[in-house]
């Protein structure tokens, strides 16, 4: 008798869909039987449902402080939306205030943590200035569990590195089996197109593709992997936006680089003609969205296996935030919501018009993040031995976005309006039932802090389980 039994479900596995029951013990996946197979203490039905592994989410800001504004999401909220949406484990940032040593943001930012997350989560560490005592903190930082660090070649006087910078800082984190994640732009590009419009007297939210051209993305691409070439550190591409990364990724791969690079749901969702609407100043975000060419593009690397993650970039604004500037897109908050939504848009989106399998959906939302940061096969799978983290998943829900009602720490979201299919109905995490029929009712002291581990960069491409 196991302690609870999820029933007569269509499991998804990375490699496998079948219909099966699922038991668990003590938070651990303990046998995986044919339909009405086990028995348990509890059980939950999952007929006609799909039940995916729990989602990872490695691109989550929370309580993020930049310029004027801080994001609304605590780690309480955070983690809420995340379990709402399915999501059983997130990875925000432990980015250093200025004069803060990388050690001490990430002390401060597990003590935030502690005892207010409804779902497990990592933390990346983050170098905003490659300073000799950051450089030396590096190698503690990973052994502590933050083995992927974050950098930026944008936000300039806050987070924004050089290259001689990133340079030195992967060369720190190859030999210390980390992995870096790059918000790869190319500030030059883009003071100068923004010094254009300040000439021109038109800085308003209209402006924010023209000055964040596709180029501008591609440029900073190429320049770090070049500098992943030269010193081979791991390194993966955040929130990827343009066709134009195809070049890059595939030439990335042709040369072996150990690269890896994301997208997010608005990319392959939305398309530039936001910032032509009344409230275009809420889709504002770095980088911007694209036209319609750079969108189709996105899926099909997806499906090439160039982009090898799907990740939220969560950055919970709400909407007089975003109106306070809408004149002055230097001074707006860059970032959108999706946390909550991002598991339902991608099926939505992905899954039920073909473009992605029931597997591949789930290695893009889970699997694939969790080996990236060393967290399979204890998360990413549905396994005998792997963590409980479970999602019920109902196929055929049908549902109108409306960001007003959603948990995630927003007024708004970028997908309102979206008319959509799926949604999680329970979702385990460690065997515990954090969310049913859409409700939380899990503890805000159940998630667990994860230590991440960096990867071994001749090993990394090898590792992706391929279709
Ligand atoms: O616009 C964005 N993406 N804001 C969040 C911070 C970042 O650059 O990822
Ligand atoms: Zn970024
Ligand atoms: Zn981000």
């Amino acid at each position: 008798m196991h302690d609870t039994v999820i029933r007569n479900g269509t499991v998804v596995t990375p490699e496998y869909t079948f219909e099966g029951d699922v038991g668990i013990d003590d938070g651990t996946i303990t046998s995986i039987g044919r339909p009405h197979e086990l028995a348990g203490e509890a059980v939950q039905d999952a007929t006609g449902q799909l039940v995916f592994p729990g989602f990872v989410d490695s691109h989550v800001h929370v309580n993020l402080a930049l310029g004027e504004f801080t994001t609304n999401d605590s780690f309480a909220a955070a983690t809420a939306a995340a379990a709402r949406g399915g999501t059983t484990t997130i990875v925000p940032f432990a980015i250093p205030d200025a004069d803060e040593s990388l050690l001490d943001a990430f002390e401060r930012r597990q003590a935030e943590a502690a005892g207010n997350a409804y779902v497990d989560y990592g933390l990346h560490g983050c170098v905003t200035r490659a300073s000799e005592r950051a450089l030396s903190e590096l190698p503690h930082l990973i052994d502590r569990g933050a083995a992927s660090i974050k950098l930026f070649t944008v936000y300039r006087d806050r987070l924004m590195l050089t290259h001689g910078e990133i340079r030195d800082v992967f060369e720190v984190v190859a030999a210390h089996g980390g992995l870096c994640l790059v918000h790869a732009e190319d500030e030059a590009i883009i003071a100068h197109l923004i010094d254009r419009q300040k000439r021109h007297g038109v800085l308003d939210y209209s402006v924010h593709g023209t000055t964040h051209p596709d180029v501008s993305e591609s440029t900073a691409m190429w320049t770090i992997a070049d500098l992943v070439g030269e010193t081979c550190c791991p390194t993966f591409f955040v929130h990827v936006s343009t066709g134009r990364a195809r070049q890059v990724l595939e030439s990335a791969q042709r040369r072996n680089l150990p690269l890896l690079a994301e997208t997010c749901p608005h990319y392959l969702t939305l398309t530039e003609d936001v910032y032509d609407r009344r409230d275009g100043e809420r889709f504002v975000c770095s980088p911007p969205v694209r036209d319609v060419t750079s969108r189709d593009a996105l899926w099909s690397m997806l499906d090439d296996g160039l982009l090898q993650t799907v990740n939220s970039d969560h950055c919970g604004y709400d909407t007089e935030q975003k109106r306070r500037h809408r004149g002055d897109v230097t001074r707006m908050p860059n970032g959108l919501p999706g946390v909550e939504t991002r598991n339902t848009v991608l099926y939505s989106e992905g899954v039920t018009t073909g473009r992605l399998s029931l597997s591949e959906f789930v290695r893009l939302t889970s699997t694939n993040i969790a080996r990236m940061l060393g967290l399979y096969p204890r998360k990413g799978s549905v396994a005998i031995g792997s963590d409980a983290d479970l999602v019920v998943f109902d196929p055929d829900a049908e549902w109108t976005v409306d960001g007003s009602t959603l948990q995630q720490a927003s007024d708004y979201s970028p997908f309102d309006g979206f008319e959509v299919r799926g949604r999680p109905r329970v979702t385990l995490v460690r065997g515990e039932p954090i969310v049913e029929e859409g409700t939380l009712v899990g503890a805000p002291d159940h998630g667990a802090f994860l230590p991440t581990s960096g990867v071994d960069a001749l090993d990394l491409f090898s590792r992706w389980p391929r279709p």
